[in-house]
């Protein structure tokens, strides 16, 4: 039931292309010019008086929400907030009428995001499901939402479930900039078009997998490690520490790259391993200098950089090359490397990969 594959992780990191594609089928149609969700299509007028979105998540369900954020206001122009479920519900939040919450869900039965929509649909809100489990207790509780379908998620770390939710989360900011006058035509289209070729993309971030486990060999017994990102590619750093932790064990931290200078650039050291996500679009200069500022400590710099790409590659002393594409879709091609590289260090640490100490597949205690 692997399917080949020493563990359900990595078969499901392998399976992104697919299930990637899997999350647009039927609804990303270029050729027509439309991206089809019934979900939101039919509550368009609630999206477009809507005041604020609020996503509500945990982990990398959270992660997910915080690219949502950047995605929804980018090309929606709606005001988006990301909460942790478990600190929203118990924190007597202020919810209006005309407030939408999107809870972000792979099995739908996270308890602390169920508790927060309870309390959200309490107080009058539009609640919208992003959910991978069909029938789960939060797909059933929506008015309204949209699966990922990215095919069941064995591993307890997520993957695919994660780069579903991104997709979603694309779709769903797409349709809503296009709806609501935020994007032109022209813009809508091209993303749309770019979209469609992203399952070929992420075939080809899978073949750094070779290249991805040597670096493994390098930093798999490192105590610490730094993540870094900007804008997009923030939540990326996030992910990437969160799936170092939970299967390695190894403590890692994700930061906003420009944060560096405010504290945590104290760690660095020639033991520090600090894995840096710096595409060629965004804030690409101001990430070369980050670079810069690490190596100038001697930190062990790790890069994922678009192909091609030159200048990061004179510093750091590993880059990780995925292919070209939007700023707004780079976390998905991004999070491939993140991926295999914790996966490729757990394998060696001989963890156990699959079910991690401590954790479960969905977290239903509060
Ligand atoms: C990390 C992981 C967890 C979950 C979190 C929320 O790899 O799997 O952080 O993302 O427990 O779970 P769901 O998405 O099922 O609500």
């Amino acid at each position: 039931e692997k399917g080949g594959f020493e563990h359900f992780m990595l078969k499901e990191i392998y399976e992104q292309p697919k299930s990637i594609h899997d999350t647009m089928r039927g609804r990303l149609l270029p050729e027509e010019g439309i991206i089809k969700m019934a979900g939101i299509w039919d509550h368009m007028e609630k999206f477009r008086n809507a005041k604020r979105i609020i996503i509500v998540a945990c982990g990398t369900s959270w992660h997910a929400g915080l690219v949502g954020e950047y995605l929804i206001e980018e090309f929606a122009r709606i005001p988006v907030e990301v909460e942790y479920a478990s600190e929203f519900r118990y924190r007597n939040p202020i919810i209006n009428k005309d407030d939408i919450v999107i809870a972000i869900s792979q099995s739908g039965e996270t308890a602390d995001t169920l508790a927060a929509l309870k309390l959200a649909k309490a107080n009058g809100a539009f609640i919208y499901g992003i959910c991978n489990v069909v029938g789960s207790s939060i797909a059933r509780l929506t008015d309204a939402g949209s699966f990922t379908h990215a095919g069941p998620e064995i591993g307890v770390a997520s993957t695919k479930a994660f780069t579903s939710q991104l997709t979603i989360l694309t779709l769903i900011a797409l349709k809503l900039g296009k709806h609501n006058g935020n994007l032109s035509n022209e813009k809508f289209m091209s993303l749309c078009y770019e979209l469609e070729s992203l399952p070929t993309k992420v075939e080809k971030a899978l073949k750094t997998d070779a290249l991805v486990q040597e670096i493994s060999e390098v930093y798999k017994d490192a105590k610490n490690a730094l993540y870094l990102g900007r804008g997009y590619n923030f939540p990326t750093a996030l992910e990437g520490a969160l799936k170092l932790k939970e299967i390695s064990y190894i403590h890692a931290e994700g930061y906003p790259a420009a944060e560096m200078k405010h504290g945590p650039i104290a760690l660095i050291d020639e033991n520090m391993p600090v894995i840096v996500i710096a595409p060629k679009k965004g804030h690409y200069d101001k990430v070369v200098s980050n670079v810069q500022e690490i190596k100038a400590r001697k930190g062990q710099i790790i890069a994922v950089v678009t192909e091609g790409d030159e200048q990061v590659k004179n510093i750091a002393d590993h880059v990780i090359e995925i292919p070209d594409c939007s700023e707004e879709f780079s976390p998905i091609l991004a999070s491939i490397p993140l991926q295999l590289l914790s996966y490729h260090i757990a394998v060696m640490l001989d963890r156990n990969v699959d079910q991690p100490r401590n954790l479960a597949k969905s977290v239903t205690v509060e």
